[in-house]
C-alpha cells in the first residue's frame, strides 16, 4: 500500500509578543495557505513563538551577545553537560540537553529595544495542550500539536527539529515485542515519531521564512498520545552524561572514599586492569615507571595485617595509648582492610632514583617518587569509581615499611604507599558526606 503524508508550511507576518493570540494567528496562517484543519492533523509550532507569547524572556546581560547568552544558559541550567570555549551544552530543568540550553538571543527585544534572551517554554507539554484545546474550541477539530525546537546532535553534524512538547498525538511508536520481516523479535525499537514529525516540518521552511507553524497531514502513528517528556532519556540510562573538560571534572569529583564494601561482589579483572593502566599514566621523575601494585592473596593479606597489627600495637603502647583505644583503632582498621573484597598494596620503587651524598637531596629525591605514586593512586581510584567500584586509601603500610618489605620479601628500594581496599560499595554504606565548598581564591595564591 502506498503511504503518503503532506507537510504544509503555514507562514505568518505576525511578530509575536507577550499575550498574543497564538491560536488565532495559527488559524489565520492556515486560512491564508488555503488549508482547513481536519481531525488527525498534526500542527508543529516553533517553540520560539510559544516563548514569545508566554513571555519566557530574561534580559540579556551587556557585552558580547555570545558570552551573554552562555551566561543566561548557565544561570538557567539544571546541569552543565559540557563546557568548552566553543560550546556550552546544558541540561535544562525540563531535562532537555542542548547547546546553550536552547536559549535564543536572536531578534528578541523588549519595548525599549533592549536585548532579551528567549528561554524555552516553561512547560512545553502544557503549551502544546493549550494550543490543541484552543484549536478544538474554535474549530471543533481534534488535532495533535507538537512544540518544536532546533537541537544539535552529539554524534552527527547539523541540527534537526525535535519535539519539546506533545499533545494529542504520539511521541513514540513502540515496536518492542513485535517482529521484523524475518520474524525476529524487536527488543529495542521505539521510533521517536514526534521528533520525526518535527524534523519533517523543518523541510518546508528556513529560519528566515517566517514559518512558525507547519501542518502535517496523513500520519497514522498518532496514538497512543504521548508527551515531550516521554522522549527525555532518564539519567540512569544515559551513558554519556558529561563531555569535554566537564567529563574530567565529573570523573575526578565522582571519586569518594568508600570504607564499607559489599562482601558478595568480587572485584572484576577488567575494571582493575583499567585502573592500574590509568595509574601508569601518572607523571614520574626521570622518565621512570616506578609504580607497582601488589594484589594480596587471602593468606598473604592475613600475614601482612597480623604483622602490621603487632607493630602498630607496639607503637601505640609505646605512646602510652589506653589498651581499649588500641583495640578500637585496630578493629576499625580491620573492618576495612580485612573485610575488603580486594586489598592492594601500592609501592614506588626507588630503583631509578638519583643518588646524592647528603640527606637533604636524598629525601627530596625520594619524595619525588612518592609524589608520583600519589598521582598514580589518584588515577587508579578515579577509574575504579568510574566503574562503580569504591576504594579506601589507608595509611597503614606507610608507617611500617620494613615490616611490609619483610613479610612480602621485597627489596629495600620498594617504598609502600599505604594500602587500597577495593570493592563495590555496600548498599549500607550510605552517601558520603558532602564535600565542603571550595573557595579557589584561598587555595590559588598569587605571589
Ligand atoms: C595518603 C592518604 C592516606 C589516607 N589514610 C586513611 C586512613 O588511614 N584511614 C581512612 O579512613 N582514610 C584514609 N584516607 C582517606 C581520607 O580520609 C579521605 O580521602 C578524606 O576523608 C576525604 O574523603 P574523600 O576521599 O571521600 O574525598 C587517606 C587518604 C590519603 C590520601
Amino acid at each position: 500500500m502506498t503511504r503518503r503524508i503532506e507537510v504544509v508550511a503555514l507562514p505568518t507576518d505576525v511578530r509575536f509578543g507577550p499575550g498574543d493570540d497564538l491560536v488565532g494567528a495559527l488559524l489565520d496562517a492556515a486560512a491564508d495557505a488555503g488549508v482547513d484543519l481536519r481531525d488527525g492533523d498534526v500542527v508543529c509550532v516553533a517553540s520560539k513563538v510559544v516563548s514569545l507569547v508566554e513571555d519566557a524572556t530574561v534580559p540579556l546581560p551587556d557585552g558580547d551577545p555570545r558570552t551573554a547568552r552562555r551566561e543566561v544558559a548557565r544561570a538557567h541550567a539544571a546541569r552543565i553537560v559540557a563546557d568548552t570555549p566553543g560550546v556550552l551544552v546544558t541540561e535544562t530543568t525540563h531535562g532537555f540537553v542542548s547547546a546553550n540550553g536552547g536559549i535564543d538571543a536572536s531578534n528578541v527585544a523588549d519595548t525599549d529595544e533592549r536585548a532579551r534572551a528567549l528561554l524555552l517554554p516553561s512547560d512545553p507539554d502544557a503549551s502544546a495542550a493549550r494550543v490543541r484545546d484552543g484549536l478544538r474550541a474554535r474549530t471543533g477539530v481534534e488535532v495533535g500539536v507538537i512544540v518544536t525546537d532546533t537541537f544539535g546532535r552529539p554524534w552527527r553534524l547539523g541540527q534537526t527539529e525535535v519535539a519539546l512538547g506533545v499533545a494529542g498525538t504520539a511521541a513514540v511508536r513502540d515496536e518492542r515485542g513485535g517482529t521484523d520481516l524475518d520474524g525476529a523479535l524487536l527488543e529495542v525499537t521505539e521510533a521517536a515519531v514526534a521528533d520525526e514529525v518535527a524534523g519533517a516540518a523543518d523541510l518546508v521552511r528556513t529560519k528566515a521564512s517566517g514559518t512558525p507553524f507547519v501542518l502535517v497531514r496523513g500520519l497514522d502513528a498518532t496514538s497512543p498520545h504521548g508527551t515531550g517528556q516521554d522522549l527525555v532519556r532518564p539519567a540512569d540510562q544515559d551513558l554519556f552524561r558529561t563531555g569535554g573538560p566537564t567529563a574530567a571534572e565529573a570523573a575526578i569529583g565522582g571519586r569518594r572514599t568508600v570504607r564499607l564494601f559489599d562482601p558478595a561482589r568480587p572485584v572484576p579483572e577488567g575494571p582493575l586492569h583499567a585502573a592500574v593502566a590509568a595509574a601508569a599514566t601518572a607523571p614520574a621523575p626521570h622518565h621512570t615507571r616506578p609504580w607497582r601494585v601488589l594484589r594480596l592473596a587471602d593468606t598473604t593479606r592475613a600475614r601482612l595485617l597480623d604483622a602490621m597489627a603487632t607493630r602498630w600495637r607496639q607503637d601505640l603502647a609505646g605512646d602510652g595509648t589506653d589498651p581499649a583505644v588500641i583495640a578500637r583503632r585496630l578493629a576499625r582498621s580491620d573492618a576495612v582492610l580485612r573485610a575488603a573484597p580486594t586489598l592492594l598494596v601500592p609501592f614506588v620503587t626507588l630503583d631509578g632514583a638519583h643518588h646524592y651524598p647528603d640527606e637533604r637531596r636524598t629525601t627530596g629525591e625520594r619524595d619525588l617518587f612518592v609524589l608520583s605514586g600519589g598521582a598514580a593512586l589518584q588515577n587508579l581510584q578515579v577509574v575504579l569509581a568510574a566503574h562503580g567500584l569504591g576504594a579506601a586509601w589507608i595509611s597503614s603500610t606507610a608507617f611500617c615499611p620494613d615490616t611490609v618489605r619483610e613479610v612480602l620479601e621485597l627489596p629495600g628500594t620498594w617504598q609502600p604507599l599505604g594500602a587500597v581496599a577495593v570493592g563495590y560499595p555496600s548498599p549500607e554504606a550510605g552517601s558520603p558526606r558532602p564535600r565542603p565548598p571550595v573557595d579557589v581564591t584561598e587555595l590559588l595564591l598569587d605571589r
